[in-house]
């Protein structure tokens, strides 16, 4: 009888074993049979109303069913898993007919795009990049570059304060004195990045860069300034436009002179851009003031040296003839795509 009932079993076994078309429902199969409480274990129970001589025979028996059904259920699952595989493969096949989603390459800012190029010029002459801090202490941004308290030279700047002693820096040229305190002569290093005034309207932003130029030598003279930055217009904007020196007043120069160059869209035959009057200002220039050589340690008049300070904004318009400075902040990819390299 029990025989009979393993016999059952196995047929049942195997042919669910048969039916089960993905491997999820051939391990409930397995579950049914040689689970824990599976049929196949249950049926070991039937042992007890057995003689003791049946008994043996009875154990083997139900290995032995358990042992095909094992090389069976192994097989089957060998042919669904392949199935399975082979399946998810096709679900997963690329289609390489579809079109592919764009990424638009961004452009380098016209901002980025002329300080690089203004340090890859002067670099030819030997100069080398320096940075500061943005927040500036009232000593580097005033007090060092020959601009005392109550000076009224700190009108002509105007300044944002954070606190009492420090400011957003409103001009590169700390960035003189940093690397004056820092570092020994011979020097000729560029200090770049934005500057801060409580100034705005169509030609000033509260919030521009400036590119600063120094130079400090054994001997260096006005003819020195003037070679060297009548070289870089020459090189930034083109080989027929010349460059202007006008006498001015900076703390920290002295002589100090205005640059400015021939207008590169009517040549200095006077337009729009240059207001007729042919010529274009781009920053401030000067030999530096023995009192800021001084005042960082630098022994004058055995170290002598020259500085610049232009406006790169400013250098850009005059480059790409645009016509509003508000462009630059406000991140129009219109505006920025003009500048793809
Ligand atoms: N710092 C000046 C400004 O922002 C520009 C300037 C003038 C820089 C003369 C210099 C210089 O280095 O020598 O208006």
């Amino acid at each position: 009888m029990s025989y009979q009932k393993i016999e059952n079993l196995k047929e049942q076994a195997f042919s669910k074993i048969k039916a089960a078309q993905n491997s999820a429902d051939l391990y409930q199969v397995k579950v049914e049979f040689t689970g824990k409480n599976g049929r196949l274990t249950e049926i070991m129970k039937d042992m007890a109303g057995l003689s003791k001589e049946e008994r043996p025979l009875f154990g083997k028996k139900v290995n032995e069913v358990k042992s095909e059904f094992e090389d069976a259920y192994l097989a089957r699952e060998k042919t669904l898993k392949t199935q399975e595989i082979n399946q998810k493969i096709q679900a997963e096949a690329l289609d390489l007919s579809l079109p592919g989603s764009l990424s638009a390459p961004g452009t380098i800012h016209p901002i980025q795009r002329v300080t690089e190029e203004i340090c890859q010029i002067m670099s030819r002459l030997g100069y080398s990049l320096r940075t500061g801090p943005m927040i500036e202490k009232d000593y580097y941004n005033f007090e060092a570059l020959n601009i005392p308290a109550d000076h009224p030279a700190r009108d002509m700047q105007d300044t944002f304060f954070v606190d009492p002693t420090h400011v957003l820096r409103t001009h590169t040229s700390p960035i003189q004195i940093h690397s004056l305190d820092r570092e020994k002569p011979p020097l000729r290093i560029l200090g770049t990045g934005p500057v801060f005034r409580c100034d705005s309207d169509i030609s000033h932003l509260p919030n521009f860069h400036q590119i600063e130029g120094m130079c400090v030598d054994r001997q260096v003279s006005m003819a020195d300034l003037k070679g060297s930055i009548s070289f870089f217009v020459r090189e930034f904007f083109g080989p027929g436009l010349k460059t202007r020196f006008r006498p001015s007043f900076f703390p920290f120069t002295e002589p100090s002179a205005e640059v400015d160059c021939s207008c590169p869209i009517c040549l200095g035959k006077g337009c729009a851009l240059c207001k007729q009057s042919g010529w274009i200002e781009i920053g401030g220039s000067g030999l530096i003031n023995p009192k800021v050589l001084l005042g960082s340690r630098v022994s004058y008049p055995e170290w002598q040296g020259f500085a610049f300070g232009f406006g790169i904004e400013r250098m850009a318009i005059i480059k790409y003839g645009i016509d509003d400075i508000r462009h630059f902040p406000e991140n129009d990819v219109r505006f920025l795509r003009q500048f793809k390299i």
